[in-house]
């Protein structure tokens, strides 16, 4: 897909089709509005007073534009809520419903006119972000009624500012927004199609294109560093399990010279709950599983091209989840790779003991930082639902760090307190710890269960098993894999550079 800025009046567009913001109560008597409504012969304004469009959040209204003068023959006007609290969230939705809508209409060309009055580069970043990422389709093994229209070029307009500034938005936009289109397919992929072998030759090619170095330690290598805990999870497959590792590492170092932040992200690639076996309604969603992994290669993806001044590791532990004669029991004690016992009270709590050993394993690495990312509990569900991602950890300057970027790109975060007591409730009475909590808190004691891990190293947990996956289909986004904490986290690696 092309992306063009262009710092032209909304009238000069030159697209087959053009999408514009518009707010509650806004009349069409005043600026850009008015001059495009004289342009289309009154249409805006009749399409407002008449309430055919109000300004609520992702509404639209469509016209055929009938004018000799103008160069787009389709006009959408698109509801974006209050001026006032128009931010990237809304952005971003408004940029994908332009594009999934006029798709549907089978236009391949068109302009955005986002109508933002926020800094001119970040917000031609946030219409493309949004304009790719409405894009995505989860049908990928569909033979039949396949969606097959694609949208080959996107002008974003912001009428009167710097045309470069907007074309780097915009440019930046793309990568990100392809990225996190890239995390969603791999999240997407059935287990059959995403094995840990499949993740890690994925991820490889990520590398090669975009210039990481890349490593992978097979189960061979595991044993000798003694990740058993990891490899306890890894018992009950055929499907060797792989420890991915990615770096980027910039060509000139500038500013804070010292640290290494790592990534890490769960990728259990089917989490049937192994021998604690899961029920069977809804099961195979499990294959998203591995989300925090893909989240970890497409930021990866991500930051190779856009090149921040600061290095970044990427470790995902990878493999399944299964029952089978070999596999690991409730009951069963696992030696992690610092030498810390685990009983393993339920073979379901899987994606902690693969992060344990893929924490201990960053730090070893030289993190100094460490961003965990993983769909780790259905508590979080309970808790906050599809809207927050829960955010935990050891280090508060981090959290909130993290969370701010999430503002700043549309995505929203809500920390959870990890108390010192909650770490009682892990107490096994065999082993150093046991991997469940109990009832109470369980997205909690997960968390504090990877705290014994990160030991001292500043520490932030992100559970995205509520977020990362989007039921039903909204009007700016398909339904299934969404990509959650890439944008933020590129955005947050940005910061942390600058
Ligand atoms: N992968 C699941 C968590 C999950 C649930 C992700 C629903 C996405 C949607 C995780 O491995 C798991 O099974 N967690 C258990 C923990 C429990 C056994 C303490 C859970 O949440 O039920
Ligand atoms: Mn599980
Ligand atoms: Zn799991």
């Amino acid at each position: 897909m092309d992306v063009i800025g262009n710092s032209k009046a909304l009238t000069d567009v030159d697209a087959q089709a053009l999408a514009v913001a518009v707010f509650k109560g806004e009349t069409a008597d005043r600026g850009e509005l008015k001059t495009l409504d004289t342009a289309v012969g009154g249409a805006v304004a009749e399409a407002i007073n008449s309430e055919e469009i109000t300004g609520k959040e992702n509404e639209t209204a469509y016209f055929q534009v009938n004018s000799g003068k103008l160069k787009f023959k389709r006009l959408l006007l698109i509801g974006c809520g209050e001026r006032s609290s128009y931010k990237a969230t809304q952005v971003t939705q408004m940029a994908g419903t332009a594009t999934r809508f006029l798709r549907a209409k089978n236009i391949q060309n068109i302009a955005i006119a986002p109508r933002g009055e926020n800094d001119v580069e970040r917000l031609a970043q946030t219409v493309i972000v949004g304009a790719v990422m409405g894009l995505f389709e989860p049908d990928k093994y569909r033979t039949k009624d396949k969606e097959k229209r694609e949208i080959n070029s996107v002008t974003v307009v912001i009428e009167g500012a710097d045309r470069k500034a907007i074309q780097r938005g915009a440019d930046r936009g793309l990568i990100i927004g392809e990225s996190i289109n890239f995390t969603r397919d791999m999240a997407n992929e059935p287990g059959a199609y995403m094995t840990p072998t499949i993740m890690a030759d994925r991820a490889k090619k990520v590398a090669k294109d975009y210039g990481l170095s890349f490593d992978v330690l097979d189960q061979k290598q595991m044993e000798k560093l003694g990740m058993g805990s990891l490899l306890g999870v890894a018992r009950g497959s055929e499907e060797p399990p792989k420890l991915i590792i990615m770096k980027y590492e910039p060509s000139r170092l500038r500013g804070k010279k010292d640290g290494l932040l790592a990534l890490v992200g769960k990728g259990v690639t089917f989490d049937s709950g192994g021998i604690s076996l899961k029920p069977g309604e809804n099961m195979e969603l499990m294959k998203y599983d591995m989300t925090g992994a893909a989240t970890v290669i497409g930021t990866m993806r991500a930051i190779a091209q856009l090149k921040p001044s600061v290095p970044v590791l990427g470790v995902a532990p990878c493999t399944e989840n299964l029952p089978s004669g070999k596999a690991t029991k409730p009951g069963d004690v696992l030696k992690a790779m610092t030498g810390k016992t685990i009983e393993v009270i339920n073979t379901d709590a899987e994606g902690r003991l693969i992060l344990a050993d893929a924490i201990a394993y960053a730090k070893k690495l030289g993190a100094t930082k460490i961003i965990d990312m993983a769909t780790l509990t259905g508590a979080v569900s309970i808790a906050l639902g599809d809207v927050n991602t829960a955010i935990l950890g050891t280090d508060q300057d981090l959290i909130d760090e993290v969370i701010a970027s999430g503002v700043e790109v549309g995505e929203k975060f809500w920390q959870l307190p990890l108390d010192k007591e909650y770490t009682n409730q892990i107490k096994s009475d065999i082993a150093d710890i046991k991997n469940i909590g109990g009832k109470k808190a369980g997205t909690i004691t997960a968390a504090a269960f990877l705290k014994e891990f990160a030991e001292e190293t500043p520490w932030a947990h992100l559970d995205i098993a509520g977020t990362a996956w989007g039921d039903p289909a909204t009007s700016f986004r398909s339904k299934g894999p969404t990509g959650v904490a890439v944008r933020t986290l590129v955005e947050f690696i940005e910061r942390s550079a600058a």
